[in-house]
């Protein structure tokens, strides 16, 4: 599995390609903004097109750096993408263009402009990262129409669940999907029980029935780990070439998990990189081996 950074700090970057774990670079408009503003606090006021362009040269050649377009309808967000890939592709050759797999707002009700923009830029050769992915219906479309990457966003899918729940969570917190789902079976179960000299119809049709098979899950996807693993096994049936890149990555259990199923790249924040690294006995370990060391015998060791 491919380790991307998803952030748009230069500091970043850099310090986890250092750490040689690093394989490409995920941007948005938000990361943009936030890393942006960060500079300029600093007193860095270096405008857009030199930061992207800085951007792309840290990451190198062999790392891929998606840039997000920012329109919402196929011809601008072309538009957008060649202007993109043809300024800042050629620093090191690993621009990957970010579409949104839907632009549908209240505003503007047209739902397929991400569909069109993708395949025009599959026509043209320039690969793209089909961001937004909530579902893996969204994804299959995507490959269909030739993107190079999908992105499905782990973290907002459960945040999505949790709401619906009522769950109250902080945004790096673990979701347990796997105990939600026992909690909604075991109600089920009680339900069916009590409720056995119903016609099987009626049953199915019960307001409560329904409530508590759709509670619990985002038509029928339980988190956002199975999400992931529904697009990646969809993708291998059909031998689809479309990468998946998890995105939207909220934790270092969220990592091990997403790892299990096999997608083709993981993009997390640096944060959640550095926590796959930490445990308490890890520490404890490193601490007890440095007393127990023999000093005097080492330091001979070494000289
Ligand atoms: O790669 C997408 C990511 O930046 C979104 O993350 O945590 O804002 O849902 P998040």
């Amino acid at each position: 599995m491919k380790i991307f950074v998803d952030t748009a700090k230069l500091s970043e970057i850099r310090e986890a390609i250092s750490w040689g774990i690093v394989d490409g670079i995920t941007t948005n408009p938000s990361l943009i903004r936030e890393a942006m503003e960060e500079e300029r606090k600093r007193g860095n006021n270096t405008d857009l097109s030199s930061y992207l362009s800085e951007i792309c040269r840290i990451a190198g050649r062999e790392r891929p750096v998606s840039l997000e377009v920012i329109s919402q309808d196929a011809e601008r967000m072309v538009e957008e993408a060649l202007f993109l890939y043809r300024k800042f592709n050629p620093i090191a050759n690993n621009v990957v263009i970010k579409i949104p797999i839907n632009t549908y707002t209240e505003e503007k009700k047209i739902d397929h402009e991400g569909l069109v923009a993708i395949n025009q830029l599959e026509k043209r050769g320039i690969p793209t990262n089909v961001t937004l992915i909530m579902k893996p219906e969204q994804a299959l479309l995507a490959a269909k129409a030739g993107a190079t990457y999908v992105s499905p966003f782990v973290g907002r899918i459960d945040d999505h669940i949790r709401k619906k729940l009522g769950i109250k969570f902080n945004k790096g917190d673990y979701f347990d999907f796997e105990l939600i789902q026992e909690i909604f079976k075991l109600r089920l179960e009680k339900h069916l029980e009590m409720a056995t000299e119903e016609r099987i119809s009626d049953l199915y049709d019960e307001e409560r029935t329904k409530e508590l098979r759709c509670a619990g899950n985002d038509d029928g996807i339980v988190s956002g780990v199975e999400c992931v693993k529904k697009i990646v096994n969809i993708f291998k049936k059909y031998n689809l070439r479309t990468k998946v890149i998890a995105a939207s990555i909220r934790n270092s259990r969220q990592m091990r998990e997403l790892a299990e199923t096999g997608c083709d790249i993981c993009t997390a924040p640096f944060s959640v990189i550095r926590e796959m690294l930490r445990h308490p006995k890890t520490e404890e370990g490193v601490k007890k081996f440095h007393l127990d060391a023999i000093q005097a015998g080492y330091d001979a060791l070494f000289k």
